[in-house]
Order: C-alpha cells, then sequence, then structure tokens
C-alpha cells in the first residue's frame, strides 16, 4: 500500500524532536533544562479560564459559524486594528484553532502550484513546509548578524525576485531570531511588495511580546491593508499555547475564501475556547503584563548567562523569548563541527535542551557561523541562571 507522494514534500516542526530527545534522556533519571519549545510554563490568566467554564455551562458546546463567533471577531477588528493604527471589521476577522493554521491556508488561498514564495530562513519551518507541500518554490531570504542582533538582507531578498514571485511571507519580531525591523527596513520592504505586487503574510505571533517600544505591522504601511494578511494568535501574549486560539486578519476577498477553508478544514474553532478569547481581550491586562515581566526577567538572566560563556554570544532583544545564539567560538573550544552533535552532547553532559539552526530551514550555502535557539519561556529564572552555569562549565572544561 502506497501513501499519496505529495506527502513527501510536507514538512514539519523538528523542535518536537529535540523534545523527545530530551524526555527520553529525563526517563532515564537525568535533569533536563527544557530550551527548545517555544511554549509558555505561565498559567492562563484566571479571568479567561472562568470565562470558558461559564461559556460550557452556558451551553455555547454546538457547532458556530466556520468564520468565528461574531463578538470575538468584532472584538479582534477593534483590538488588532487599535493596536496597528488600522480600521477592520468583523468581515476581515477569520478565527483559527491558533495562529498556525493561518500559515497553510494563506498560502492554499493565494499560491498557485509553481509560484514563488520568499520566506524568512532562518525562520519559522512551518513556512518552507506549507510552501513545499502545496507545490510552490519556496525561496529563502536571509538575515545578516549584527552587534544588535540580526538584519534582514534586502539586497539580497531583492536579488531573489523574478516575474514568478507571488507571495512573502515576513515575521516581524522574529522566530528563531528575536529581531525587529527598523522603519526603514520594514519601507523597503512593503515598497518591494507594492512594487512587485505581492501578497504578504504578516505574522505577528510576537506583536506583544514585547519589553520595550511599540510594535509596527506592515499592513499600516501605504499600499499594504489590501495585500496583507495578518496572523495573530492568542498562544503567546495570554499564555494559551494549547488552547488553540488564532485568527487571520484578512482583506475581506481573502477572508471569505479563509472561512471556506475553515469550513472544510474543521468545521469551526471550538466554540465556548471563542468566549474564553473574548475574555482576554475584554478583561483586565494585569494577567499579560505580568507574563510579560516574568518573561523579562527571564530574558536579562539567559541573555547575561549566555554572554559569561567563552565562544557564545547574542545581543539583548526587545521582543519574543527567544535567543538565538552564536556558538561558533564554543564549538571550536570543544573540537566540534556539527552543530547537531554539539546540542546531542550538551544534552548529554549538562542536561540543557536546545534546538540549532538547523530546526529553523534548510541551511544555504555559504553560511560559516554556528547558532542555537534559547527559548526561555518555559523555565524558572533560577533554572536558567543554573543552566547556563553548567554549559559554561562545560564549554570551559
Ligand atoms: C513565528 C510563529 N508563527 C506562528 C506560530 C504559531 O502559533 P500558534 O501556537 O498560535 O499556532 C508560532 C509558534 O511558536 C511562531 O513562533
Amino acid at each position: 500500500m502506497k501513501l499519496a507522494t505529495r506527502l513527501q514534500n510536507l514538512g514539519t516542526e523538528t523542535a518536537f524532536a529535540v523534545s523527545l530527545a530530551a524526555a527520553e534522556w529525563g526517563a532515564k533519571g537525568h535533569r533536563i533544562f527544557p530550551f527548545h519549545l517555544g511554549d509558555l510554563n505561565l498559567p492562563t490568566p484566571a479571568n479567561i479560564v472562568q470565562a470558558m467554564n461559564q461559556a460550557i455551562a452556558d451551553g455555547k458546546t454546538g457547532y458556530c459559524p466556520g468564520a468565528g463567533i461574531m463578538p470575538l471577531r468584532e472584538a479582534l477588528a477593534a483590538d488588532v486594528g487599535q493596536r496597528r493604527g488600522l480600521h477592520f471589521d468583523a468581515r476581515n476577522v477569520v478565527i483559527q484553532p491558533g495562529g498556525k493554521p493561518v500559515i497553510g491556508k494563506f498560502i492554499q488561498t493565494v499560491m498557485n502550484p509553481g509560484d514563488e514564495v520568499l520566506y524568512p530562513n532562518p525562520g519559522y519551518p512551518i513556512y518552507e513546509s506549507q510552501i513545499d507541500y502545496h507545490g510552490g518554490k519556496a525561496v529563502p531570504y536571509r538575515y545578516i548578524e549584527t552587534p544588535t542582533g540580526f538584519a534582514l538582507d534586502m539586497r539580497g531578498l531583492e536579488s531573489l525576485i523574478t516575474p514568478r514571485t507571488r507571495v512573502l511571507i515576513y515575521n516581524n519580531l522574529q522566530n528563531p531570531l528575536s529581531c525587529e525591523s527598523s522603519a526603514q527596513e520594514m519601507a523597503a520592504l512593503a515598497r518591494l511588495a507594492v512594487k512587485h505586487d505581492l501578497w504578504v503574510l504578516s505574522d505577528e505571533a510576537y506583536f506583544e511580546m514585547r519589553y520595550a517600544g511599540q510594535s509596527t505591522s506592515i499592513a499600516s504601511l501605504p499600499g499594504m491593508a489590501e495585500r496583507t494578511v495578518i496572523l495573530y494568535t492568542f498562544s503567546k501574549k495570554f499564555a494559551m499555547t494549547g488552547w488553540r486560539l488564532g485568527a487571520a486578519i484578512a482583506p475581506v476577498p481573502i477572508a471569505e475564501q479563509l472561512a471556506k477553508l475553515n469550513t472544510n478544514d474543521e468545521s469551526c474553532t471550538t466554540h465556548f475556547v471563542q468566549y474564553a478569547g473574548l475574555a482576554g481581550l475584554a478583561g483586565p491586562q494585569s494577567g499579560p503584563q505580568a507574563i510579560l515581566d516574568v518573561l523579562r526577567e527571564r530574558r536579562d538572566a539567559c541573555v547575561d548567562g549566555v554572554n559569561a560563556i567563552a565562544g557564545m554570544h547574542a545581543a539583548r532583544p526587545e521582543s519574543t523569548f527567544y535567543l538565538f545564539v552564536n556558538v561558533t567560538g564554543a564549538m571550536k573550544s570543544k573540537g566540534m563541527t556539527d552543530v547537531a552533535a554539539f546540542a546531542t552532547a550538551a544534552l548529554h553532559e549538562t542536561g540543557v535542551s536546545f534546538c540549532t539552526r538547523r530546526h529553523f530551514g534548510r541551511p544555504q550555502p555559504g553560511e560559516t557561523e554556528q547558532y542555537i535557539r534559547l527559548a526561555y519561556s518555559g523555565i524558572a529564572t533560577a533554572d536558567i541562571r543554573e543552566a547556563l552555569q553548567r554549559l559554561r562549565d562545560w564549554v570551559g572544561a
């Protein structure tokens, strides 16, 4: 019995394989420091949990419209619009079971087989997987390491555009790099999108996960609103990763197609969970603020700990909950050239578990530096300090 050939093109989030390796090592009695998965070990704010229980008690347990319940669509249109200086209404909002489904549904809506799609690499691995799976040509663009983090290689990106380029995927407040475009960088990207008439997915999963300053959406730049779909998620801001609640905010003709895909794929997002999301948006914002306060402390512990290790360095990001750490020197001092072997050795020698550059898209020709990603959202500050001290001792040994 043969499986469908298209499955050969389906990628995955290989970070889950790192979880498995960590769990296996942990099951042998070793202490694990889980820096590999971008999950939060913080509780969902209580008002959201109460609203979900109330919704179940109120009988919100049947099907609801494929595009989502109207009060949540209206609330998101207002909230997302107000934070970005844009005007949306409920017709622009299509509720999803998480932010992730927006990626595949967006690609199915705007990309034909053979179309070229620009996507960030290193970047969230699902872009590459979904482009490949739906028969597009995945064209990776790069970032350059600078003393303050990472910047988009704009010249390189421009040189990749051909008459077949149809789509640009952009993730500002980026996973795994934690970088943010300057105003000039974002404006240049928007001009390119307009000039070449590209559809844009603006993955804004971390739009509100920031420790200082304010986020800007590329959708708010001239000529962009009509060509941009925003990926929104409740996962990070409200510590709701396992609830599966997100949305696409899209021009109406796209939103209508996304809703049709919802009807085909899952009928609707879990009905009572949508009332929980509504409570999150409408309720006190002290919950999300408390989450950010904890994450800021962890970020500082993580940055300080990493930069105290010889042969490792990372800038202090203002957003997300990741550090993309240059470990080239540390690997050299351990006599290693393979970053996967470095990760395995670190797990076995120190219990510190992390993803490497290879989990974030196919490596590009000419890459010379070695990187790992530390997600500090699921580890208490004291454990971050201990983990990085263990790494430091191991690298220095
Ligand atoms: C850049 C990026 N986009 C989208 C998602 C998907 O988020 P969700 O859990 O809401 O599906 C993630 C999750 O880690 C992410 O890092």
